[in-house]
């Protein structure tokens, strides 16, 4: 018996291996690395920024000092610098040129955050591949996209970069991107690899302050922050980043739990893993490294590959190999990795860039997919006496607010490559749309979101005076969002408030379209208007998409991918909570406190006295112009045990008069766990068209593994016991069913 065992062990060892080397790739990486020296090994690992044709870079890519160089746009100079690579250096090895396309190059698409508010896969891979297209026509072949951290923190400016706070939905509209980005075959010229990032726990930043510390037990980790990742290495994403901050004292750039115990062992990745902008240099910052030769030997051992921009590997790796402190196989490791994903882009084949005639930017297809999404991505809040959509009725409008003609801001953070000229505002759209039809009176107000000038308002209210309706434009300048760009208090900015009042008692209807890159406390100005949009940063489409909208050419279908708070004091607040042992109840606000009551505990539950227990709007909340009524929700089984699904299903009809989208969402909640679990918990969602009058039925199969969590000795196990399940039009409304697990 043992002898077969070991002859099929060795078998299997055997046949494994030749696998292995039977691989291409793999065979091709072996070949070139048996031929590199330490040096120009170590010059793989390299990541510079663009500096032209200076004399700098071209010796140091001629002695193969360069791996990478990322923000290089001039076609021209990046194949004069990769015919030195090619052409000049010993072995010839090809740059891969990289960029920042993280919501469109030059086309630009909603803020990733809008683009998650869509809740359209489909639609989201085709606005990046989009992107990919305009991009790689650049000459860039890896974009640091998608940004999948999951924000919980509207605070954080980077939130704006994100698919908001739910691991399912930022799953799937990571996995989305990486298709777009990445498209069929990644040797395409018009394919670039994706990156997943920034590995992990960014938006756990404390206080929502950018590169501030986490605390996140590894529960947590993994139950709600490592999910994007593992769907994005499963969709195989060509690279992952490091993030900036330290996850319980440890920063990423140096984290071996992260890197190699999860990264490559348990998820057995074989991509390249790149560090930030000098996140390795800033581990002498973080007080966890004395200098950089010190932070050079702990990322590598950390098993980050590539070093951008900390010049920590170019100038220590060598040293620390010759002394011992590291082993070349943990630089061969790293190259490894590196030449891996220049094979897979046909880099060694294709290394040069067409020089096109004419660049393929603003196609009509790309401007078509851009306004789609921006129309897809605004959710509507509200709209009493259903204001919305205007008719031809009305004959007149006012446009106003400092969004309403902002072509930069509405283009929203990230979006180094965009042309402004090329936006289309809400004013301009409105103007096209109405041509002769309507009267357009058109006045700022305030002339920039921060705008804190009182007589811009009063011109404000006069052009009011002279419309029907007034259609105001506020939010945030694209600035106020994005790396680095975080806000204490997250209110509209600047004299908008004063603005939206004094719009106010003019009598006129107000329809408030909010163009911004977080979510804001927008309590007050909700009541004061009649209708609400949250668009967030629409990208060069806004404006046709907003125009379509108010004026019904199009039905919105957003739905939030995030919490709106009704106060900044609620953060973190989010719709997968945990119950706690004393649940809100009793609410008693602190207006309603009787002067002079005794120091009693009021309600002796959850809840802050100044807001309550609730948001202002739940994740996954959104109106349309019609309704739709959720029905004869079917749970298949009572019973549920492993090796089984059960199907889970409801009829949705549209009862409104309008055609509409709806996006059905299905939700669960374990209800005793060996750990608290969270009230509810995404886990499928559809998006489906209905006709005015047309029901459909949809269907969710479910598994076990999906109810699985990580438990406190750190398994992931679905537990037996009873669950709730939902099919809802958002995370805080209908009726659950039941099942047990057993
Ligand atoms: C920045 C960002 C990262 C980006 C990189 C290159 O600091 O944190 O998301 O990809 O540097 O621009």
């Amino acid at each position: 018996m043992l002898r077969k065992k070991l002859f099929l062990f060795l078998f299997t060892a055997v046949f494994f291996s030749c696998a292995q080397s039977k691989d291409p790739v793999e065979k091709k990486i072996d070949e070139l690395l048996s031929r590199m020296t330490l040096q120009e090994k170590i010059g793989q690992m390299n990541q510079l920024t663009g500096t032209g044709l200076s004399g700098d870079m071209i010796s140091q890519i001629k002695s193969g000092k360069v791996g990478s160089i990322l923000n290089e746009l001039d076609i021209k100079t990046t194949n004069e610098l990769q015919r030195v690579a090619v052409k000049e250096s010993r072995l010839g090895i090809p740059v891969v040129f990289a960029r920042d396309v993280i919501h469109g190059f030059k086309t630009i698409f909603p803020i990733p955050l809008g683009q998650a508010a869509t809740w359209n896969p489909q639609l989201v891979e085709s606005g990046a591949r989009v992107a990919a297209l305009e991009a790689t026509a650049a000459g860039i072949r890896w974009t640091f996209a998608p940004m999948i951290d999951i924000a919980r923190d509207p605070r954080w400016g980077r939130i704006a970069e994100s698919c908001g706070e739910d691991p399912y939905l930022t799953s799937q509209m990571g996995v989305a991107m990486i298709k777009g980005f990445q498209g069929e075959k990644l040797s395409d010229p018009t394919s670039m690899a994706a990156c997943a990032k920034h590995f992990a726990g960014y938006g756990a930043t404390e206080s929502g302050k950018d590169y501030n510390t986490t605390w996140i037990p590894e529960v947590q980790l993994r139950d709600v922050y490592l999910p994007p990742f593992k769907a994005a290495v499963d969709a195989g994403v060509s690279s992952f980043m490091c993030s900036f901050n330290d996850i319980n004292g440890v920063p990423s750039s140096g984290n071996e739990f992260l890197n190699r115990q999860v990264l490559r062992k348990e998820w057995n990745y074989s991509g390249l893993l790149v560090s930030d902008w000098a996140s390795i240099e800033q581990m002498i910052k973080h007080g966890v490294c004395t200098d950089l030769s010190a932070a050079t030997q702990k990322a590598i051992k950390a098993g980050v590959d590539m070093d951008m921009m900390s010049y920590a590997y170019i100038n220590h790796a060598e040293a620390l190999v010759k002394s011992g402190s590291l082993a070349e196989k943990q630089i061969d490791e790293a190259v490894r990795n590196i030449l891996r994903m220049k094979f897979r882009l046909g880099l060694f084949e294709n290394p040069y860039i067409e020089e096109p005639t004419e660049m393929p930017y603003y196609s009509v297809d790309a401007l078509l997919k851009a306004k789609q999404t921006a129309i897809e991505s605004t959710i509507l809040l509200k709209n009493e006496n259903n204001l919305l959509p205007l008719t031809d009725a009305v004959k007149s409008v006012a446009v106003l607010g400092p969004l309403s003609d902002a072509p930069a801001d509405q283009l929203g953070t990230w979006c180094f490559d965009a042309e402004s000229s090329h936006s289309v505002t809400p004013l301009a759209a409105i103007k096209t749309m109405l041509g002769s039809s309507a009267q357009v009176i058109a006045e700022k107000g305030l002339t920039y979101s921060r705008d804190m000038n009182a007589e811009g308002i009063a011109r404000a209210v006069d052009a009011a005076k002279k419309a029907e309706v007034i259609l105001l434009f506020v939010g945030e300048e694209a600035v106020l969002s994005g790396e680095a760009h975080c806000r204490a208090d997250i209110c509209l900015p600047g004299a908008q408030p004063e603005l939206i009042t004094a719009l106010k008692k003019t009598g006129k209807p107000i329809v408030m379209v909010v163009m911004a890159g977080r979510p804001l406390t927008i309590g007050k100005q909700l009541e004061e208007a009649n209708a609400v949009l949250y668009a967030f940063h629409g990208g060069t489409m806004a404006g046709p998409a907003l125009a379509d909208l108010i004026f019904g050419k199009a039905v919105p279908s957003g739905k939030l991918p995030v919490t709106l708070p009704r106060m900044a004091g609620q953060i973190p607040i989010y719709y997968s909570h945990k119950m706690t042992g004393r649940p809100a109840e009793n609410i008693v606000t602190i207006n309603n406190i009787p002067v002079g009551a005794g120091q009693t505990s009021l309600g002796n539950t959850s809840y802050h006295l100044d807001a309550g227990d609730s948001p202002l709007f739940p994740f996954g909340f959104g109106l349309s112009y019609t309704t739709f009524k959720y029905s004869d929700v079917k749970v298949s089984k009572n019973i549920l045990s492993l090796g089984q699904t059960i199907n889970v299903s409801c009829t949705i009809t549209n009862t409104g008069k309008y055609d509409g989208a709806e996006v059905a969402q299905l939700y669960t909640r374990d209800v005793v766990g060996s750990l608290a679990r969270p009230v509810r918990e995404l886990k499928g969602f559809q998006k489906i068209n209905l006709k005015a009058g047309e029901a459909a039925t949809v269907n969710f199969t479910l598994t076990p593994d999906q109810l699985s969590f990580w438990n406190a000795d750190m398994v992931k196990l679905t537990e037996p016991g009873d669950f709730q399940v939902w099919i809802s039009a958002d995370s805080q409304c209908g009726k659950p069913g039941t099942f047990k697990f057993i």
